[in-house]
């Protein structure tokens, strides 16, 4: 059940997911459902632990909120520190896909494995300041690496354009790896993301800032395709 809706997810890409960090939690299934209506193809749940990054959200009863309400693909981003303790019970409230941070962990290789293990996608993700160097030998591993354009922990931050390196260099060494970016990500910077071979984009203000959130996926799908846009 999982592994196919990773794989929906792959065959949907190129595709915007929704940041549900901006979301209105207390209208969470009309929010759903608005952002199904728009064609959204998956969802993006941050989770923070006021640890790792300086900042708290949400745990496993929101993954699993989101899995009763709706079959989109739901890409699970883990800004936790030891996310090793938490890995299977987040894969039980539904995540089909799961992302650690490199920084987070002393053996990732171990750590991917294991989410591996419990039939859903593993990714790892870097923030601006770490080197590509830190996930390169887990890349081959791994369902999707998750290259930070902002600094983990808030929505609403300028994108960095450390990224599109990161990406350029991913893409050229690892042709089947899902690579996603997250942060900053809007009509500007998004065609250039694309073009450095991005194939997932995480966009929270850029949609759920905008009243129409149709209008708003529209337009960075078109935007996507224009790579010199920044
Ligand atoms: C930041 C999160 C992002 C964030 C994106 O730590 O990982 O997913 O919500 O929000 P925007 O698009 O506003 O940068
Ligand atoms: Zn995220």
């Amino acid at each position: 059940m999982s592994n196919s809706r990773l794989q929906i997810l792959r065959e949907a890409t190129p595709a915007v997911l929704p940041s549900m960090l901006l979301c209105d939690f207390g209208n969470l299934e009309r929010e759903i459902r608005r952002l199904e209506a728009a064609g959204a193809k998956a969802l993006h749940l941050d989770v923070m632990d006021g640890q790792f990054v300086p900042n708290l959200t949400y745990g496993m009863p929101i993954v699993a909120a989101c899995r009763q309400l709706s079959e989109l693909p739901l890409d699970v981003h883990l800004m936790i520190r030891d996310p090793g303790n938490y890995a299977q019970q987040f894969a039980e409230a539904g995540a089909d896909l799961l992302t650690f941070h490199v920084e987070a962990v002393e053996q990732p290789a171990e750590l991917i494995e294991a989410i591996k293990s419990f039939g859903i996608g593993a990714g790892i993700a870097l923030n601006p300041a770490t080197p590509l160097g830190a996930v390169e030998n887990y890349a081959g591993q791994c369902d999707a690496v998750l290259v930070m354009s902002v600094n983990a922990g808030f929505g609403g931050q300028a994108f960095d354009p450390v990224a599109l390196e990161k990406l350029r260099t991913l893409r050229s060494r690892h042709s089947d790896l899902l690579l996603e970016v997250d942060g900053g990500i809007n009509t500007e910077t998004i065609g250039a993301c694309r073009e450095a071979g991005a194939d997932l984009f995480v966009v929270g203000s850029g949609i759920f800032r905008k009243d129409d959130y149709a209008s708003a996926l529209s337009d960075l799908q078109t935007a996507m395709q224009r790579p010199h846009s920044t």
